[in-house]
């Protein structure tokens, strides 16, 4: 369970988030939505804890998160897939979920290999080669590889065609369903998100304008005003 009490971020003198609080807990599927700027990547980062400047608590199954060490976060269980596919562009598929991999080698190598076959196929391929799309699902794979029991992912979709961007979805959720991952996932493709999640995020100007369930998002159109 992911706690995170009053927190603020700033970079510098600019003041980011301001005394957000919110609980997420074992294996739910979260989105977070809210305008270019307003936050969004910045509070995934306090989460992972690879933010310098924050104030408030974070803490992953009671442990505090350790500021400015997202390394150290890694072995708590927390994964992040950072915005736009960082992969490795020169080296191939395998080697990028090796790199990724650290301690974790062969079993976590297959769940990737089986949640993704198209990598399987082509692991020995150069990442940069591969679409767009397959490239996300790359990045989403290295994230996977230190099997991290929370999955938070910036933007996963972005650029993506319409079809790409419902695969790319249903991959993230069926990580939820057959590893009991839970998955923070901050996106701009409103409706076809509120699909995949429980439960949305709303953030304005660094604030919560909305939490709550996204079925209520999804029936009240009313609501996107928010964002
Ligand atoms: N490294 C940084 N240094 C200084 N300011 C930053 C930094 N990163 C983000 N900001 C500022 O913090 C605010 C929030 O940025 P953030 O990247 O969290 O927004 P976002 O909601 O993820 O936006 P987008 O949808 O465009 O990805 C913005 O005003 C941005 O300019
Ligand atoms: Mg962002």
């Amino acid at each position: 369970m992911l706690q995170v009490e009053n927190l603020n971020a700033y970079y510098g003198k600019l003041h980011v988030l301001h005394d957000l609080s919110f609980t997420i807990g074992e294996g739910e599927r979260v989105a977070v939505f809210g305008h270019n700027g307003a936050g969004k990547t910045t509070l995934l980062r306090a989460c992972v804890g690879d933010l310098a400047s924050v104030s408030g608590a974070i803490r992953y199954r009671g442990t505090p998160i350790v500021t400015n060490e997202a390394h150290v976060n890694v072995g708590l269980g927390l994964g992040l897939v950072q915005q736009g596919a960082n992969v490795f562009r020169e080296l191939s598929v395998r080697e990028n979920l090796l790199i990724a991999g650290l301690r974790n080698q062969g079993r976590a190598q297959e769940e990737v290999f089986g949640l993704f076959p198209l990598l399987k196929e082509r692991r020995e391929q150069i990442a940069g080669s591969l679409s767009g799309g397959q490239q996300q699902m790359l990045a989403i794979g290295m994230a996977l590889m230190t099997q991290p029991s929370i999955l938070l992912l910036d933007e996963p979709t972005t650029g993506l065609a319409p079809v790409i961007v419902r695969d790319v979805l249903h991959s993230v959720s069926e990580i939820n369903r057959n590893r009991g991952t839970t998955i923070v996932v901050v996106e701009q493709n409103v409706q076809a998100t509120l699909e995949h999640v429980d439960r949305a995020i709303v953030l304005k100007s660094g604030r919560i304008v909305y939490d709550g369930p996204s079925s209520t998002l999804l029936e009240q159109e009313s609501l996107w005003e928010l964002f």
